[in-house]
């Protein structure tokens, strides 16, 4: 990470000199965030942690903020969304937005190519095959290189100025690289792609709207879809969506091929899709068609076909287009796969805010590339619709939608005497809790306070990747940890250590797992304050949330103190969420554990990364370690170098910033040498974690 601002003794600088530097700085920062957001989003290879990636962010707002006149709409910071809008404004398409033809068939594809061949009089031609990704088209303009209009595809002529909500997804360059291409600058253009969300993202968002009591997406697409209509574009900002873009429609320029396109936009700094590819023949085709039908399952987004285009853009002009639909391309759509399987039970599963989810558990079925033995069932109006009876033979599908879903019943197959099914009027827990219902709402409810189903779900997500990321401490461990007692809430996660011996003689464990969890857990205590806030599971409380918060209260204390006033007037948190933050905080049973979390060392304020380790010699560095040395385990080293901004990685690579050398050193000694990192011996190393101390 680059230099940082407060270097200079600020006293000795006049005014006019700090806003320059401010000015050098805040351009220095733009440039590193959208390089940064280039590497993640276009190249899928960060090369920056979140942290540090966060960083750079708060770093840059606080000077825009303290310098609103230099804040440019093509700031980074620009993406959070501005006010509400009232509705949308509608925009003409200069070229109209087509839709394709969609087959089914291997038939259809030849008849396609065979109208092509007829029609190209016997010019050779070629294809490009093109996954499909699933979700809405966005056609977005720029001007001078600046994004300065999203519009969505409406009826193809007329769609919807949705900029504000478009400038929010993170993929899309709010400012072009600067190209030649052809002797030409390639400055204003029109790009059109697809808005969509990767499947991960959104089966996390789902999780937490059905944990919410709020309907549920039913597929991706829909989700994006969705999105890209809300009014308010800071909502917008808080969804993951992702951007990938096929086409380029240029004044500047004259382009030859689609391929050329791909290549083009991705020179451009847009996300294309990295998995098209040429094909000659028609056999190329079907094995373009077979592959991905087969691997599709292990795409991170979802597809629903793959498109074929005729490649040369002269003679897509001549095959031209009827009926809203061009003669030179076609979709090839997969097929909803569909499978019966018999409905063994049904079980309620508790989620961490006490939402009961009736799930189905069926006779396992190997269904498009996995075998599937549950479906969840969302809630009794689904069954009730359906009208599912425990032993039905029931459909199985998968398709549209990522989670398999049942979809009807084989009537024929119904054991005779099969009862309608009656939702339990009891959480299966073992304290029996009648279930509730709040009026208009779809779901049940157990509130028992220690209903081991919520308190599982809870220390899950408390320890899951994206909060504490406590690895080796999944579903399966915490599952025996809770029913053995070891764990009753999340801040016993930080007294396992005294048990360790009791668990070094627990079934599937022994003294490498535990010591390798509880070390897990150790390295836990160094996630910063926002997502220790967010691990804590207050409702509402998501991760982007959970920033917002902790930028607006840096420690738990003025959190805690918060009242729902003072909440709803940080920007982004809504009446709800300042009502549950504002309830949990009250509850004795929290503030215990909080205290006790306390006591383990978590974070519970902001740190300041950037001021405190801008002088260090451990900031955004990585280290390896190689020997031993006298004063610390390798462990002790980790945690010392981290907790001063660097990281510690296991292999000596380009990558690696120091080595650090102990006794006895391996290998990874003369790696280092070979590639001229230099290296630190013990001494060195003592010295510089004294140069740089870790302030709290
Ligand atoms: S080309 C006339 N390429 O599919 C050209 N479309 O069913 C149409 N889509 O509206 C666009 N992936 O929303 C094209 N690689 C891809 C695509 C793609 C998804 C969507 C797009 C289009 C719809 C047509």
């Amino acid at each position: 990470m680059g230099e940082q601002l407060p270097l200079l003794d600020p006293s000795k600088e006049s005014d006019a000199e700090r806003r320059a530097r401010a000015a050098r700085r805040i351009e220095e920062l733009r440039e590193l965030i959208r390089l940064h957001d280039y590497y993640y989003y276009v190249e899928a290879q960060p090369r920056i942690s979140d942290e540090e990636y966060d960083a750079l962010f708060a770093e840059l707002k606080r000077l825009e903020a303290e310098f609103p006149e230099l804040v440019t709409p093509d700031s980074p910071t620009q993406r959070v969304g501005g006010a509400p809008l009232e509705g949308f404004a509608h925009v003409e398409h200069r070229v109209p937005m087509l839709s394709l033809d969609n087959t089914y068939s291997r038939e259809e594809v030849i008849e396609f190519d065979r109208r092509v061949r007829e029609l190209l009089g016997g010019q050779p031609y070629r294809y490009v095959a093109e996954l499909k990704y699933d979700g809405v088209s966005v056609s977005l303009h720029y001007r001078d290189g600046a994004f300065v209009l999203g519009a969505s595809r409406g009826d193809g002529f007329v769609g919807d100025d949705i900029t504000q909500n478009v400038r929010t997804i993170r993929g899309l360059p709010l400012r072009v690289r600067p190209v030649e291409y052809k002797g030409v600058p390639l400055r204003s253009f029109e790009v059109r792609g697809e808005v969509y969300v990767l499947i991960e993202d959104f089966l996390r968002l789902n999780r937490e709207r059905e944990e919410a009591g709020e309907r549920p997406f039913a597929n991706p697409r829909n989700f994006a879809a969705g999105t890209l209509k809300l009014l308010d574009p800071r909502e917008v900002a808080r969804r993951p969506l992702r951007l990938v873009c096929y086409y380029l429609l240029s004044d500047e320029v004259e382009l030859e091929w689609q391929s050329e396109n791909l290549r083009l936009l991705r020179q451009l700094g847009f996300p294309t899709d990295q998995h098209w590819q040429l094909c000659h023949t028609l056999e190329e085709v079907f094995a373009y068609i077979d592959r991905w039908e087969r691997e599709r399952d292990r795409l991170p987004f979802q597809i629903d076909g793959i498109v074929l285009k005729v490649d040369s853009l002269r003679q897509q002009q001549l095959l031209g287009t009827v009926a809203r639909a061009p003669r030179w391309a076609i979709a090839y759509k997969y097929q909803a796969k569909r499978a019966t399987t018999v409905l063994r039970d049904i079980v309620l599963q508790v989620g961490r805010t006490g939402i009961v989810v009736p799930v189905a558990e069926l006779e396992p079925v190997f269904l498009a590339g996995s075998t599937i033995s549950r479906a969840t069932l969302h809630n009794a109006d689904y069954i009730a619709a359906l009208d599912l009876r425990i032993g039905d033979t029931v459909i199985v599908e998968k398709g549209g939608e990522v989670i398999p879903k049942i979809t009807g019943v084989v009537l024929e197959r119904r054991p005779p005497g099969a009862q309608p099914y009656e939702f339990p009027a009891v959480c299966p827990c073992p304290n029996q809790q009648p279930l509730y219902r709040p009026p208009g709402e779809v779901h049940y409810y157990c509130d028992h306070p220690e209903c081991p189903w919520q308190i599982r779900r809870r220390i899950e997500h408390f320890a899951s990747r994206r909060a504490m990321d406590i690895e080796g401490m999944g579903e399966r461990v915490v599952d025996q940890l809770v029913s053995l007692g070891f764990l009753r809430n999340i801040a016993d996660i930080y007294d396992l250590f005294r048990y360790r011996e009791q668990l070094v003689r627990l079934e599937r464990w022994g003294e490498r797992s535990v010591d390798n969890l509880l070390q897990a857990i150790e390295r836990s205590k160094q996630r910063p304050y926002p997502r220790v806030l967010f691990a804590l599971g207050i409702r509402y409380v998501g991760e982007e949330t959970a920033k917002l918060l902790a930028q607006a209260f840096p420690s738990i204390e003025q959190l805690a103190r918060a009242s729902v006033e003072e909440l709803t007037a940080v920007y982004g948190i809504g009446e709800r969420t300042a009502d549950s933050v504002v309830r949990y905080f009250r509850d004795p049973r929290n503030r215990e554990i909080l205290e006790r979390l306390r006591r383990a060392g978590l974070q519970f304020e902001l740190s300041k990364p950037t001021a405190r380790t801008a002088r260090g010699a451990f900031a955004g560095k990585t280290f390896v370690l190689t020997g031993e040395l006298a004063s610390m385990t390798r462990e002790q080293a980790r945690q010392e170098i981290e907790a001063r901004g660097g990281r510690v990685s296991s292999s000596v690579s380009r990558r690696t910033d120091v080595l650090i050398v102990g006794a006895r050193p391996g290998s990874k000694l003369q790696e280092a040498q070979k590639l001229g990192i230099p290296t630190w011996d013990e001494e060195e190393f003592l010295r510089h974690l004294r140069e740089s101390p870790v302030e709290q």
